[in-house]
């Protein structure tokens, strides 16, 4: 069977990373998480005393000195490993102000730019499965599967919580609530490629799916669209 391009956008908090990486694995895909390259780009600024939310013109200007790769070995959690200028910060990128601060850089044109071409690379030779907020919309807009992955907004919020509260980390559900409020707010009002449902996307709402289930759902639309592709 042909391997095809796969497009997963949604807003934060609804499982994009975890089921993509799920059906990646148990399909033999190439998994590519372009959030966790925004949460890069985001420490760079923060380690560099630069703020993601104003320093939009310092950042630009540090754009060529900016490297982000994905190593291929995995963490201990299965996650990708996220290497920045070759240092790992795989962990750094999941921090709450890596969080904010990527919406933030994820809004500059400039960023924008260098990070999509490099995910267009990524995704030239298919068999991959790509997440984000423009996707199908900008980066793989031939992908053969568009799947725009969504939950209520207190779903996605209770299912970041319990992200954060499972890795020992002290949190607050009501600042959570409000911080994925306010990124979905960013990313989907921002001027440059914001986020929204491609028009020949399936909608997949996840918020009475078990995880199991979601991961059972992607993987069977993509088999089915497998059948399809010659
Ligand atoms: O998926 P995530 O939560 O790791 O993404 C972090 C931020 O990066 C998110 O608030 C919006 C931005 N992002 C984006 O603008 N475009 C993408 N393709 C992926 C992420």
């Amino acid at each position: 069977m042909k391997k095809i391009s796969v497009a997963i956008d949604g807003p934060a908090g609804a499982g994009k990373s975890s089921v993509a990486r799920a059906a990646a694995e148990a399909l033999g895909y190439v998994y590519v998480d372009t959030g966790a390259m925004y949460r890069a780009a985001a420490v760079y600024a923060l380690d560099s005393g630069i703020d993601p939310e104003t320093g939009a013109e310092r950042l630009v200007s540090e754009l060529d000195r900016i490297d982000i790769a994905f190593a291929a070995a995995k963490g201990a959690d299965g996650a990708q490993t996220v290497l920045l200028n070759g240092r790992d910060v795989t962990k750094r990128i999941r921090e709450a102000d890596a969080s904010m601060g990527a919406s933030a850089v994820a809004a500059i044109p400039e960023v924008r730019a260098k990070l999509t071409a490099e995910q267009k690379k990524m995704g030239e030779a298919g068999g991959v499965i790509m997440d984000g907020r423009d996707i199908g919309t900008s980066v793989l807009p031939g992908a053969e599967l568009k799947i725009y992955l969504t939950a209520s907004a207190d779903e996605r919020a209770m299912r970041r919580y319990k992200e954060i509260a499972g890795r020992g980390e002290s949190c607050d559900f009501e600042s959570i609530k409000r911080d994925v409020a306010r990124r979905d707010e960013n990313d989907m009002n921002r001027a440059v490629s914001p986020l929204r449902r491609a028009e020949d996307a399936v909608l997949l709402d996840t918020s009475e799916l078990s995880f199991g289930d979601s991961v059972e759902k992607v993987i069977d639309l993509i088999k089915e669209r497998e059948k399809h592709v010659l």
